[in-house]
């Protein structure tokens, strides 16, 4: 049997076309945009294409584009350039305690440096409240970083409602949306918001691709020195094919954006249907939010069972799952989503994610889901 990857969330492959995309900027179109000669010339005519037609497709001006390695740097860029160059020397953050770690980290480093963090607390589902974001914010907060949809639970926070708060109250606001982009509308001409992180590999681009919009009111400390590129907000040679995979996989998959969304939330209820015959609907738990979710993450915990076993028994039966975020997949530590979320321990220890995409068939969430079950019942009943 081929394995079945229920794993998007982490990470997808890279789409036929995208691949085609960035060919040529290895082997033929190879110049370094900063040159002056016709390679040079090519390559920089290129990347102005590919940042003119993403910013096209997300709403904004092709200048509040910094293109970078990924969601993380995006992250770490728009924290710390905030933060070490806000003029008023306010030195507070407000974030969430369900952010990605590539938000959670930069702000416990500038906790090491003396900056004051707060973190907002969460509900059982997940979610953020607004009142709990405004109780947080103090005279002296220059950030509000909130992620838009979480990467481990699939909730989907009131970004407008927090973006409206932060613009009334002259706070910059910062929104991870990594696992928002191609998955529900991010249009950034609408959304009040001043700085947004997006990366590729979750949209069927390459990895090590993303881009930092930074709004054109927004004053931003570049924290990498070297080259004037991306008009000196981040220095060195521009990763071109993996811009062209970036700029052909959101021209590629934004457009498919309702039909995912639709056929995502499909497989979601085929996989929970299934799961319902044959464990009971009192045999596992869906953690996060019932309607502010995305349909392609499902996480689900199946008490007395534990996450580690659960998840190397369906790799042996050929199925990839994850524990909640990527990057700490390798770890197996308790989620602290799931921990901020307060679920009891039978809960936080036993939950394993599933996250769908393109090529998911009905017929794998079928395979899948039986497998899952039959896993389950055998180690309840061992
Ligand atoms: C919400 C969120 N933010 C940031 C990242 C990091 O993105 P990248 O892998 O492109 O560095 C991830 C990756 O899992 C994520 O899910």
């Amino acid at each position: 049997m081929e394995p079945i990857y229920l794993d998007h969330a982490a990470t997808t492959p890279v789409h036929a076309d995208v691949w085609e995309a960035m060919l040529p900027f290895y082997t033929t179109n190879y110049g370094n945009p900063s040159s002056t000669h016709s390679f040079g010339r090519a390559a920089r005519t290129a990347l102005n294409r590919f940042r003119d037609s993403m910013a096209k497709s997300l709403g904004c001006l092709p200048g509040e584009l910094i293109f970078t390695s990924g969601g993380t740097e995006s992250n770490n860029m728009a924290i710390f350039g905030i933060m070490h160059g806000d003029q008023a020397g306010r030195k507070h953050i407000v974030t969430s305690a369900i952010e990605h770690h590539a938000v959670l980290h930069p702000c416990e480093r500038l906790e090491s440096l003396g900056f004051e963090v707060t973190y907002v607390p969460v509900g059982s589902d997940g979610l953020i409240q607004i009142e709990d974001v405004e109780a947080a914010i103090r005279p002296d907060t220059a950030l509000i970083s909130m992620m838009y949809v979480n990467n481990e639970v699939g909730t989907i926070q009131p970004i407008e409602q927090i973006g409206r708060l932060a613009q009334k109250l002259g706070i910059t606001f910062h929104v991870d949306a990594v696992q928002a982009l191609g998955k529900i509308s991010l249009n950034l001409a609408e959304l009040p918001v001043d700085l947004v992180s997006l990366s590729a590999h979750k949209i069927y681009g390459p990895k090590g691709a993303g881009a930092l919009y930074v709004s054109k009111h927004t004053k931003l400390l570049p924290h990498v020195f070297g080259g004037s590129q991306e008009r000196k907000r981040r220095a060195g040679t521009e990763n071109i094919p993996a811009i062209a995979g970036f700029a052909k996989a959101v021209e590629t998959i934004l457009p498919l954006q309702e039909r995912n969304y639709t056929q995502a939330s499909r497989l979601r209820e085929h996989m929970i249907s299934i799961l319902e015959q044959q464990l009971g609907c009192e045999g596992f738990v869906i953690n996060g939010h019932k309607a502010w979710h995305v349909p392609h993450i499902l996480n689900i915990s199946f008490p007395g069972v534990s996450t580690e076993t659960l998840l190397m028994n369906l790799d042996l039966e050929g199925v990839a799952a994850a524990s909640g975020s990527a990057c700490t997949s390798g770890s197996l530590e308790v989620s602290h989503v799931l921990q901020a979320m307060k679920l009891p321990e039978n809960v936080t220890h036993s939950a394993v994610r599933f996250s769908f995409g393109m090529g998911n068939s009905k017929e794998q969430i079928e395979t899948a889901a039986q497998k899952v079950a039959t896993i389950i019942e055998r180690l309840r009943n061992k």
